[in-house]
């Protein structure tokens, strides 16, 4: 038996199933599902418990600057770069229970597998849990894999603040004093990255295929409108006196949705998340702010609907003034082809079905894909759900997907 099938073989199920269920009570929510919020204190306790786990089987644990939490496997060369895999430990406020996390424990399970079967790789291995995938709570989202591909600014990242007004470099503090760990060197050099992920879609369910070979990640951008208008008596203000910044705010909303609506249905354009202020029942709000999500395969369509957007904000704002403010804007992902063949090949002489698929859900990926080699494993999830609380998947597909990550990476760290 070679190295690659005795690696394959060694990763347990029922450990990477029970590690779900460690984690799952971190967090937990009672209809099951996780709120696991960035650098929030059920985020440190899950680092804490991740490198636990890591330093009770040897592996050196580290953090860099943004929060990223590294576990590495030596290799036989010292010197060469290594090979990551993972994802995130941070959730949607009703977020489930293996979105970003199960690429983070099947990253650790590599390792463990790696471990048990007595394999030694030339190139270093590592699992990483990146900061703050989701964006919910601090904006940007995927923040400590776009730092450490050097596409966000760090110092502008630590600034950043949540709805509170919680500064992140505070919270970020508050995390890392909860699991103390040696910061990591400076530098980002690795020579290949791998994320197995659920698909948070329906399509693997529908084709009844257990390993999505994922080729690349659409385009998305994220917008902040805020609408200005004057706070006034609810009972004594005349309509025609009124600058009511949730009516203008409405009327841009329903244009935009309206102007967004493609005959493919190809486009994914989301508000999420409103504030209303005072948001006193009886006082006209004099502010109003929401975000947009926005999605698509291709730059020209994002940069033709956006244009629609601002039309929007600017055709509705009267009386009040409004503006629209993009705070991430990440280009269509194209997946390497030899990381993608080395995922499907697995795949297949695992004897798991495959399918090749893009992803319509933006990952840590995206921003390592501009450093290395990169590419992802996907698994089924329950009737496609995800962002939910109900979020589903089966042991048996968890451990599929972490065959076909061993595999890959093995190749990756020999090659
Ligand atoms: O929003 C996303 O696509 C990811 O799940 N955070
Ligand atoms: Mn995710
Ligand atoms: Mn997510």
């Amino acid at each position: 038996m070679d190295s690659v099938d005795l690696a394959t073989k060694a990763v347990r199920e029922d450990r990477l199933w029970q590690r779900h269920a460690d984690m799952a009570k971190l967090g937990g929510t009672p209809r099951g599902g996780v709120n696991r919020q960035a650098l929030s204190a059920e985020d440190a306790a899950a680092r804490n418990l991740l490198m636990s786990w890591a330093k009770a089987r040897g592996f050196a644990v580290s953090t860099d600057g943004i929060g990223n939490l590294f576990v590495r496997r030596a290799g036989t060369d010292p010197n060469a770069k290594p090979i990551l895999s993972g994802s995130h430990m941070d959730s949607q406020p009703t977020g489930g229970r293996f979105d970003g996390m199960y690429g983070v424990l099947a990253a650790f399970e590599a390792l463990e597998a790696l471990e048990d079967a007595g394999v030694r790789t030339k190139r270093p291995v590592e699992a990483v849990a990146w900061t703050n995938e989701e964006g919910s709570r601090f904006q940007p989202g995927a923040m400590g894999s776009a730092v450490f591909a050097g596409q966000y600014d760090l110092q502008a990242m630590l600034e950043a603040k949540d709805w509170d007004g919680v500064v992140l470099k505070d919270a970020l503090a508050q995390t890392l004093k909860a699991a103390p760990a040696p910061t990591r060197a400076p530098g980002n050099a690795l020579d290949g990255y791998v994320e197995v992920h659920i698909e948070q879609g329906p399509r693997l369910e529908n084709d009844r295929k257990t390993i999505g070979v994922v080729t690349g990640i659409q385009g998305s951008r994220r917008f902040i409108v805020t609408v200005l208008g004057e706070e006034a008596h609810a009972g004594t203000t005349p309509r025609a006196a009124r600058k009511d910044a949730f009516v203008s705010a409405v009327a841009m909303a329903t244009s935009m949705q309206a102007a967004t609506r493609d005959a493919e249905d190809t486009l994914r354009f989301t508000i999420g998340r409103v504030e209303v202020y005072p948001g006193s029942p009886n006082t006209v709000p004099g502010r109003v702010t929401f975000t947009i999500d926005m999605r698509h395969p291709e730059i020209a369509a994002l940069d033709h609907y956006e244009s629609k957007l601002r039309d929007a904000v600017a055709r509705h704002a009267a009386p009040c003034t409004a503006t629209i403010e993009r705070v991430t804007d990440v280009a269509p992902t194209v997946f390497h082809n030899e990381v993608v063949d080395l995922v499907r090949a697995a795949a297949q002489r695992l004897a798991f079905t495959n399918m090749d698929m893009p992803s319509g859900a933006g990952h840590d990926a995206m921003h390592i894909a501009r450093l290395c080699p990169t590419g992802m494993v996907f698994v089924p999830c329950e009737r496609g759900i995800s962002h939910n609380e109900i979020e589903n998947a089966k042991p048996q597909d968890l451990a599929a997907g972490t065959r076909v990550l061993v595999e890959t990476l093995v190749r990756l760290a020999n090659r």
